[in-house]
């Protein structure tokens, strides 16, 4: 039994919670048998909010420190490989070789879709957004791979896992391929993970596409720092719709949605176009005055974060390889670099960011990279749902694995008391 306690005292009535304990964190206070008292907590946003219990990743937002399963986030995005993050985020330790060996060839067994599912792409318009694609497209997954659907066995569970670490990049590069007219490429399983995705990407079928392996690498990187986020939006929208008993298709689907907008992970391509918009270092100043104006809603896109109030791991090792990229592609001029530096120089020193705790958050340095890698704006929210699925998918897992309760919160209803119906000829 937890022995530290905390008392509320409502209309005066005491009500005692137990505090709990993690690893790691602040101590939470649990308001669960609030709920057999006639009183609800109420917190839009979830700001003071832990929604579940969970082993998989850790933040402390004002240290800046990212770990998965105990590891930090420099550490694995520098020396570890993508699909081993993947069996460290979904199994809790990082495989030996031989686990490692296996989990890889199960990973690639899996990497081709089936063949039906190429007829969905053409009830598309080639000018769709491929986000819209990829939600169709991944919840349509249920209705081929209904084989492994029972969410109450873990080897269901885990080929569903395996089925959508290894179909996410061969989709994602199928919704690339449709914008452009290209005929889809099949996935090449004795290319590493990232250079697979770079050669269904950017390969055709008459020219064999070598790619350049400091892409490779960098590529590998952001699927690493993009694995998993604790709570966040959309993972919160994966356990919500689990929670449901939905299939696991169709809840990674629903956090591909939550995933979108502009505030979480389409921040990579809003910060692109940002950029773009300043078009040049003199333009910052008018765009950090714009930032900072109560009436005006114009945000620094990348910059900010929920939880980071210090630099955001993740944006340093993105930082550093954005260097990198530019180097091996020979863009070390780009422009939009030389106004990224600028704007985050001003922006780090300025008292309106400096005192909210405004830093760049990954999404700054990812959509530059991306762009020097040749991959277009409207693939970088696609990007970041592929190497996120990792991280849904073990929090779904997660949840699964252990008894849950179907996520239902409540509200403070502030409509209109009970009345009654009028017909419509005596209204005026
Ligand atoms: N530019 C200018 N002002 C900002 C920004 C920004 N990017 N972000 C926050 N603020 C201001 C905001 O106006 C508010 O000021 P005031 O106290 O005067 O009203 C204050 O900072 C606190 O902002 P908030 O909206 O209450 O903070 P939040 O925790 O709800 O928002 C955020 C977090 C990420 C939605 C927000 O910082 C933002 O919109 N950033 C730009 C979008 C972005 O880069 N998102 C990617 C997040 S990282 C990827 C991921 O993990 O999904």
């Amino acid at each position: 039994m937890p022995d530290k306690k905390a008392k509320l005292t409502v209309e005066g009535h005491d009500l005692e919670f137990n505090v709990l304990s993690g690893t790691l964190g602040p101590d939470v206070i649990d308001v669960n048998p609030l709920a057999k008292s006639n009183y609800f907590t109420f917190d839009p946003g979830f700001l003071s909010t832990a929604s579940c219990e969970s082993k998989i990743t850790f933040i402390d937002g004002d240290k800046g420190i990212l770990l998965y399963r105990g590891y930090p986030i420099d550490q694995l995005a520098t020396d570890s490989s993508f699909l081993e993050v993947c069996y460290l985020l979904l199994n809790g330790e990082l495989p030996n070789s031989e686990q490692f060996a296996k989990f890889c060839k199960d990973v690639n067994r899996h990497t081709l879709v089936h063949e039906q599912i190429r007829n969905f792409f053409n009830g598309f318009r080639r000018d769709a957004h491929p986000m819209a694609i990829m939600v169709g497209v991944v919840g349509a997954l249920s209705a081929f791979y209904h084989d492994t659907l029972d969410i109450t066995n873990p080897e269901h569970r885990n080929i569903s896992a395996l089925r959508l670490i290894a179909k996410m990049p061969t989709i994602a590069a199928m919704c690339y391929k449709y914008s452009i007219g290209q005929p889809f490429m099949p996935p090449q399983n004795r290319m590493s993970y990232a250079e697979n995705f770079l050669h269904m990407m950017f390969g055709t079928p008459c020219e064999e596409t070598t790619p350049n392996p400091v892409l490779v690498k960098a590529l590998d990187r952001i699927f690493i720092l993009h694995a998993d986020h604790e709570q966040n939006a959309s993972t919160s929208t994966v356990r919500m719709a689990g929670s449901t008993g939905a299939n696991p298709f169709a809840c990674i689907s629903a956090g591909i949605g939550a995933l979108w907008g502009p505030a979480h992970g389409g921040a990579n391509e809003a910060a692109l176009n940002m950029l773009h918009e300043i078009g040049d270092v003199s333009q910052i100043g008018k765009f950090i005055a714009r930032a900072k104006d109560p009436n005006d809603n114009f945000r620094l896109m990348g910059f900010g974060h929920r939880v980071y109030k210090n630099y955001d791991p993740r944006a340093k090792v993105m930082r550093e390889t954005c260097h990198e990229v530019l180097d091996a592609v020979g863009a070390h001029d780009n422009p939009l670099f030389k106004i990224a530096l600028q704007l985050e120089k001003i922006a780090l020193e300025d008292e309106y960011f400096v005192q909210r705790k405004l830093y760049p958050n990954v999404d700054f340095y990812s959509g530059i990279t991306l762009s020097a890698i040749g991959i277009p704006s409207n693939m970088f929210t696609v990007i970041f749902a592929l190497a996120r699925t990792i991280g849904w998918i073990a929090h779904w897992n997660e949840m699964m694995s252990q008894p849950y309760k179907l996520s239902r919160p409540r509200q403070l209803y502030t409509g209109p008391t009970e009345r009654d119906y009028i017909g419509i000829k005596k209204r005026k």
